[in-house]
């Protein structure tokens, strides 16, 4: 960004100048991140907002600018053409000062890895600015016209995964008129306990927002440019970007010979993020229809009205609320107020900004896309208006999605939608539903099952029942190729009186019309749901007469640090070096073959392969490795055989990220799994082929008493019972990435987003056969790890390297978010059965279980997870506790650390147990739970070693306990300090805890205890190679150390290698145990139609010892989050 603090920057496309690098018309705007760091690409698809921007548009005719918040992933970059952006950068810097927004973020600790920080505030920033500009009344000064209710609203759709939101929704929240102060949370602005918390005391906001969102000469050029811009063949036509401005320079173009199947028509491009409709290949050309002006028209008439097929979802949202507004009969705006309120249900705010109504009718059309918006307007009774070259014709909804899909020779102009009223003369009452059932109740997630229902009702006097005429029932989404009306269920309810007979009689009708396709996943949770709305819809008709006008039937599926907030550079921040290259991986997709032979289709996206990477690169001398722990190597190419599917085969090359990765998506691979013994997938199969990895005895947990007695002892017993639990994806926001630059003297510098970059240095230097001294890792900062970071890092980055070394140019790898989830791993899954005695009163006497843990293909972190596992079991007073763990290796991706590794399995075990125990004795699990917790004196029995006193429960001897990471403190010649340390910032407030504990320990010397001295810290990067100044030091105090290993290990064998010393120390290392007592209480609310969840309330309760930063800590609460998103906790 460049102006600094108070102005947008303006995109003119034919002369970017922050793009200019590769600007080609398929280039999306996060391409601008060369020049504008702060928008981050986290899913890349939409589905996050890291890469949230503010978009200014100007209107020359009205002078009106208009704001509004886009994804700059999935915007093409040539679609702002004139328009002024605003990234965070516009907000400020540390040299001019930070915007309000940046500096109550930072106050209210509502960053922690700091990766979503940017597109939050960018989030914030729009809708302050677009309150501002409402006409309610002036807000008392200091705040917004924001009201708390649109605060809380603000920044969804943009996902954070470390600080758990609340204290983000406080940092918005103060900004608005209408907050009390007293509710806002920790913050540095005022401390615990002040009253008269006053708005002064907050970084002050002025009305408006204070920032020019489009600069003067840039509606001065958009003017002057105006008639030049009329011409579509002018607009950047060079680049391959058309611009029709009317229905016949279209149909000129697309009957023109450069039209190809190269040529893509778009509006918004945000169908480039829906799974299953990516694309493919690289397009040459693109015809932008969303400038011609029929398609953005909106026409009022008393039957309804009638939008351009271009309108973004957000504005057809806004205009269907100004309908309901308008039309004088409550029963009437019900069917515009549902729209609405289904419509602002899909997507998120920032896709919903610039995706097309159009857009999401045609994809329905011409794909099985399970669209929202398609099956509400079919239940609204909608129609349509479509060009085909010459002809123009109105047909219905229905008859459109029931044509064959169209292609670039159809245009929909329009869509209408019929005000529907009830019938005053005839007393009959207009019902209308819509209901959606999908993974998430609001934005990005597509539905499984959606509906609209729609019709009269009317009282039959002698029955004094309803009858039911005009229906319309519409379903989609189940597994269908386009949204359907249920014709069969209409007409057997039109005219019938409403008893509970027929309403199951449409039930099973109905059930006879939803039948998912072939393939389609939960088959039967999507019928069951489908069934589960219209028997919510019907059930109450049935019973009585509605209100007009009310909601009818149940649609309740729908069911820190200053630094990172304020200039947080990620490794993507770094701009690249001169002549970089850019590496996606391609991976095998068969669990155990040789990869025969690796060709590229012909294609345009294999015309931008510049190089491929593979096995054979490996310089003599070096290894194929691409991650190690302790426990044993994992390679970094299935070479020769590809072990399991997602391993990677080799690495394309290409001059943008985007090129490599369509280029990775042409290979074709030829396998050949002939003399191959079939793949080992489940650990049943590995029990069957004894396919296991060791696990050391010292790592292998103790077992606790005699469960033989102990069963003998039970009143009850429950013999051997299997509970399961599935992997999980580390889903970090930044997905892992490298950048490798060639230096001087065949050495090489890695900036890698790594938890460990030690041992990343390590095996990039043994894959390349060259010194650790010739590599540097440098590790910045990390966007998310949750473990993933750690030993799954090392692939990117020893890839990267690799392709240096073969290259000679820089690398940089940014896998995109599918090659993420497919290669990296997860938590590892886990199948238990276990057998349990317990007495009447349910007290537990005995347990055994039988573990099968598959750990994939690598060993990993792996032999550590049986301890973590039953360490968390012990968390019951079980009497006595027995087991038999096989660590099974398997051909799956590797499964590695994931946040409370075997703590999430073995907790989920524990509770199964204890929930099974409760429903045998028929009383309430939390009874159960009670009687089997620990005294002091059975926790020492379970943890002999790490029970410890109640006094050790405080975070400095947590600290005591933990092995310290390397760091150096310089005190330089103004007094300001410099704190370098080994320990990575993921999220989890390490700085800032390291800044406070340096103003801490050297606030002895100062006159105020230290408390100023915190500005006067700095926290610096971790990098491998300058902290040789700390050596001496720490070499002092590793030898104080190891001398106690070595004197053990000399008592067993005189000569002892270092490599013995350091494996062993090591292992002594990860064993440094401690225990942290937590306890989670959800109330929560189950749909048992559809199965929809809300969560009412939870409560935490997590001892952290003495804080050193309360804030921080609360945020840390995220494992807390973290579980609930993944299911975990409930
Ligand atoms: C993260 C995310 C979450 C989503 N969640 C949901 C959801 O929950 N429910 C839901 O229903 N949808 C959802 N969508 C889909 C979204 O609504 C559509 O992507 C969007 O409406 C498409 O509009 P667009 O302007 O971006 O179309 P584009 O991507 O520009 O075009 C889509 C297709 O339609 C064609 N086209 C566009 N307009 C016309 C026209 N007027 N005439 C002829 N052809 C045309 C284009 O050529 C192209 O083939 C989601 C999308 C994303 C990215
Ligand atoms: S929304 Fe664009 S990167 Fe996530």
């Amino acid at each position: 960004m460049r102006g600094g603090k108070g102005s947008g920057f303006p995109v003119r496309v034919p002369r970017v100048g922050v793009a200019a690098e590769h600007a080609d018309c398929c280039h999306k705007m996060n391409s601008l991140r060369k020049g504008a760091v702060a928008a981050q690409r986290g899913s890349a698809v939409g589905g996050c907002g890291a890469c949230v921007v503010l978009i200014a548009k100007h209107n020359p005719k009205t002078e009106e600018v208009t704001e509004f918040t886009a994804s700059s992933c999935l915007t093409l970059l040539y679609n702002i053409n004139f328009c002024s952006i605003i990234t965070t950068e516009g907000l400020g810097n540390s040299r001019d000062g930070f915007h309000a927004v940046l500096e109550r973020m930072s106050g209210f600790h509502a960053s922690q890895c700091g990766f979503c920080t940017p597109g939050m505030c960018m989030s914030i920033f729009t809708s302050l600015i677009n309150a501002d500009k409402s006409k309610r009344p002036e807000p008392p000064k200091g705040f917004s016209k924001l009201k708390v209710s649109e605060a809380e609203k603000a920044f969804s759709g943009n996902l954070c995964r470390c600080t758990g939101y609340r204290p983000i929704v406080d940092a918005c929240k103060s900004f608005a008129s209408d907050v009390d102060l007293e509710d806002l949370g920790l913050n540095i602005f005022w401390k615990k306990g002040d009253r008269n918390r006053d708005v002064s005391e907050l970084p002050s906001y002025t009305l408006g927002g204070g920032v020019c969102t489009f600069p003067d000469f840039l509606k001065a050029e958009l003017k002057s440019s105006l008639d030049h811009l009329n011409n579509p063949y002018i607009a950047a036509s060079r680049e391959g970007w058309y611009h029709p401005r009317s229905i016949k320079e279209y149909y000129e173009l697309i009957n023109s010979s450069f039209f190809s199947d190269s040529v893509k028509v778009v509006v918004g491009n945000t169908s480039s993020g829906v799974p299953g409709y990516k694309d493919q290949d690289l397009y040459s050309k693109y015809i932008d229809i969303g400038g011609i002006l029929e398609l953005s028209n909106i026409l009022r008439m008393e039957s309804g009205f009638e939008i351009g097929a271009a309108t973004p979802i957000s504005r057809t949202i806004e205009i269907l609320e100004e309908e309901c507004e308008s039309i004088s009969s409550p029963n009437g705006s019900v069917v515009f107020r549902k729209l609405a309120n289904h419509m602002s249900k899909v997507a998120t705010p920032f896709v919903r900004n610039t995706a097309s109504i159009g857009g999401n009718i045609v994809l329905a059309q011409k794909f099985p896309f399970p669209s929202d918006i398609a099956t509400i307007l079919l239940g609204a009774g909608a129609t349509v208006c479509l060009q085909a070259v010459a002809e123009r014709r109105q047909i219905t909804l229905e008859e459109f999605l029931e044509q064959p899909p169209i292609d670039a020779t159809t245009l929909l102009l329009s869509i209408f939608i019929p005000h529907w009223i009830s019938d005053s003369g005839t007393n009959t009452s207009l019902l209308f539903e819509t209901c959606r059932a999908a993974p998430r109740p609001l934005g990005n997630a597509v539905s499984y099952v959606n509906c609209a229902f729609l019709g009269h009702a009317s009282v039959d006097e002698q029955s004094d029942t309803l009858v039911l005429s005009n229906m319309r029932l519409a379903f989609g989404a189940y597994g269908t190729e386009h949204a359907i009306r249920a014709k069969k269920v209409e007409e057997f309810l039109t005219g019938k009186a409403l008893t509970a007979l027929v309403v199951l009689g449409a039930i099973k009708l109905l059930r006879e019309t939803v039948v998912p396709m072939e393939g389609t996943s939960h088959p039967e949770y999507r019928v069951s749901a489908a069934v589960g709305f219209l028997f919510s819809f019907l059930s109450p008709l049935s019973k009585g007469i509605q209100e007009p006008g009310k909601s009818l039937g149940s649609s309740s599926a729908d069911s820190a640090d200053t630094d990172d907030v304020r200039e947080a550079v990620y490794v993507d921040d770094i701009p690249s070096p001169k002549n970089c290259l850019y590496g996606e991986f391609i991976y095998n997709t068969r669990p155990l073959a040789y990869a025969k032979s690796i060709k590229f289709k012909s294609s345009l996206a294999s015309e931008k392969l510049i190089s491929f990477v593979s096995a054979k690169d490996i310089p003599s001398g070096g290894q194929n490795i691409g991650s190690s722990f302790t426990f044993g190597d994992e390679p970094l190419f299935g070479y020769p055989i590809a072990e399991y599917a997602g391993q990677a085969l080799g690495i394309v090359i290409a001059e943008t990220q985007r090129y490599a990765d369509m280029a990775a998506k042409q290979v074709i691979i030829e396998y050949d799994s002939e003399d191959l013994s079939p793949p080992i997938i489940t650990v049943e199969q590995a029990v069957e082929k004894s396919s296991y990895f060791d696990v050391p005895p010292e790592l292998y947990p103790k077992e606790v008493g005699d469960v033989s007695k102990g069963m003998a002892e039970a009143d009850h017993k429950i013999p051997s019972t299997e509970v399961k639990l599935a992997s999980e994806y580390y889903f970090y926001m930044e997905t892992q990435t490298a950048l490798a630059v060639p230096d001087e003297d065949n050495t090489l510098v890695v900036y890698s987003s790594s938890q460990y970059p030690e041992l990343a240095q390590s095996v990039i230097a043994r894959c390349l056969g060259i010194p650790f001294s010739n590599v540097r890792v440098i590790t910045r900062r990390v966007g998310g790890g949750f473990g993933g970071k750690a030993f799954r890092s090392f692939q990117v980055a020893t890839a990267a390297a690799l392709c240096v070394y073969k290259l000679r140019r820089p690398v940089r790898m940014y896998l995109n978010r599918i090659t993420d989830m497919v290669m990296i791993g997860g938590r590892h899954p886990v199948k238990a059965h276990y057998s349990v005695g317990f007495k009447s009163d349910g007290k537990i006497t005995a347990l055994h279980l039988d573990l099968l843990i598959n750990a994939g293909i690598s060993p990993d972190a792996s032999p550590m997870i049986p301890g973590t596992i039953i360490s968390s079991v012990k968390k019951y007073n079980w009497g006595a506790l027995s087991f038999d763990i096989k660590l099974c290796k398997t051909n799956n991706s590797s499964k590695s650390v994931m946040r409370a590794p075997g703590d999430t399995q073995g907790s989920l075990i524990a509770d199964a147990v204890i929930e099974h125990v409760a429903s045998v004795l028929s009383v309430d699990a939390n009874s159960v739970r009670e009687k089997n917790f620990h005294t002091y004196d059975t926790l020492q029995l379970f943890y002999p070693d790490s029970a410890g006193e109640t006094s050790t429960y405080t975070l400095h001897s947590i600290f005591d306990r933990a092995k310290a990471g390397p760091g150096r403190v310089s005190v330089l010649n103004d007094g300001s300090i410099v704190v370098e340390v080994g320990g990575i910032e993921i999220g989890q407030g390490l700085w800032t805890k390291v800044q406070q504990m340096t103003a801490f320990a050297l606030g002895k010397l100062w006159p105020d205890g230290g408390e100023s001295l915190l500005e006067r810290v700095r926290v610096l990067q971790a990098d491998t190679l300058n902290l040789i100044q700390a050596t001496l030091q720490a070499c002092n105090m590793l030898f104080d150390r190891l001398k106690p290993v070595l004197d053990r290990l000399q008592q067993q064998s005189e000569n002892v290698s270092w490599d013995t010393l350091i494996s062993q120390a090591m292992r002594t290392g990860y064993l440094a145990k401690f225990l942290i007592s937590t306890l989670t209480m959800e109330l929560v609310e189950i749909d048992l139609l559809t199965g929809a969840i809300t969560l009412i309330r939870g409560d935490l309760v997590y001892d952290c010892g003495k804080s050193l930063n309360p804030a921080v800590d609360l945020g840390q609460s995220t494992d807390y989050s973290f579980g609930l998103d993944e299911g975990n906790i409930i």
